[in-house]
């Protein structure tokens, strides 16, 4: 294969921090180690659809390393395969993505997305666009990596409010219910869980019982702590065994968004334990904000390693951290199932040996 000269970037999916820091590093890395011209989309794959799209040399980068959001904007509506055109139907317009990339004669693309704009990544690299994807996302369900740019800053974020919240939790003898973000996995609310010792953790991948949950707050009682915190992941299965859903999108490549778990977990105590109970949704929050050191690090290191991977002719691949190596792995396995909390695995046994309680004790 020729050397490339010319490589696109894009942000798709739920902005994250550490999105912009993934984007200096590939125009810096690309730019100063490798000569190649690099041309930013606007908006995710939208901006490839519609031939949005800005050149990115050093100036344009400089600065935005410690800033949250993503210069080039993002999309998590914006599937090219499923274009809406009314009535219900859709269309596939990947046609007008491979024509806006020879238009400005790309030779590769560094996709920074989650599990659903990593799936069109590896369709489009299936029609032979040379694609590398760098993963992000808050939620820290994607496939193949240790973690994912953002999920630490979230974290971080989930685990300070949790601090805060004790503390009138603890003054007003309340119960809080903290409802955190993450999709289908439980890792915002199991790490933030134990980080702020959490007292109750419900999580998507632990079925629980609200009795169980108001027996363990009661036994805090019991001990004297008139108040506990109990953190609730979005996906966090309700009473009829299903997730609460907020709304369908029809057009988005993750249709259903969660939401309001809290509020049912919340009514649902209000019941069984003899405290007032008080919901709070972290929502937005987790994703705004400048990423933390560790996001910094790990987005600098994977877009490092994205301009890499095209310049040695990679394609179809996603960058990944395996322990404290970044390696390269198919994007293939890493969008095949998302990588959810083993309920079996050694953080919730830690959980398990110092609190939190999950809300499935004595069940089985
Ligand atoms: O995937 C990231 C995420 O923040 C999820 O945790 C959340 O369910 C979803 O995006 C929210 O999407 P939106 O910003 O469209 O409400």
């Amino acid at each position: 294969m020729a050397r490339p000269r010319h490589i696109g970037i894009l942000t798709a999916g739920g902005d994250c921090p550490g999105m912009n820091a993934a984007v200096r590093a590939v125009v810096k890395t690309a730019e100063h180690r490798h000569e190649l011209r690099v041309t930013g989309f606007l908006d995710g794959f939208a901006g490839l659809l519609t031939d949005r799209a800005r050149p990115l040399g050093f100036d344009d980068v400089a600065g935005i390393l410690v800033q949250g959001g993503t210069m080039l904007g993002a999309s998590n509506r914006d599937d090219p395969f499923r274009v809406p055109v009314g009535g219900g139907n859709s269309e596939d317009r990947s046609d007008a993505v491979l024509a806006t990339a020879a238009r400005h004669g790309l030779d590769g693309l560094v996709v920074v997305g989650g599990d659903g704009s990593l799936t069109i990544a590896r369709r489009l690299a299936a029609r032979g666009l040379p694609i590398v994807g760098i993963p992000k996302t808050i939620d820290n369900d994607v496939s193949g990596t240790d973690i994912t740019v953002g999920f630490d800053s979230a974290l971080t974020v989930a685990t300070e409010a949790l601090d805060r919240l004790h503390t009138t939790a603890a003054a007003h003898h309340r119960v809080m219910v903290v409802e955190v973000m993450g999709r289908q996995a439980g890792w915002i609310a199991l790490e933030a869980g134990i980080a702020a010792g959490g007292d109750v953790v419900l999580i998507p991948e632990i079925p629980f019982r609200y009795e169980a949950a108001a027996a363990g707050i009661a036994a805090r009682a019991h001990r004297g702590r008139r108040f506990s915190i109990v953190v609730v992941a979005e996906g966090a299965l309700g009473p009829d065994g299903g997730p609460v859903v907020r709304e369908r999108i029809a057009d988005s490549p993750e249709p259903i968004r969660l939401g309001g778990v809290g509020a049912v977990v919340s009514h649902a105590l209000e019941c069984l334990v003899p405290f007032e109970v008080r919901c709070v949704v972290l929502g937005h929050l987790q994703r705004g904000g400048g990423p933390t050191p560790f996001d910094r690090m790990l987005a600098t290191r994977f877009g490092v390693a994205a301009v890499t991977a095209l310049v040695e002719g990679d394609s179809g691949c996603m960058v990944a951290l395996h322990g404290d190596r970044i390696e390269r792995v198919p994007i293939d396995e890493s969008v095949t199932r998302p990588r959810l909390v083993d309920p079996r695995g050694e953080r919730v046994t830690v959980a398990r040996s110092v609190g939190p309680i999950f809300g499935d004790e004595g069940a089985g």
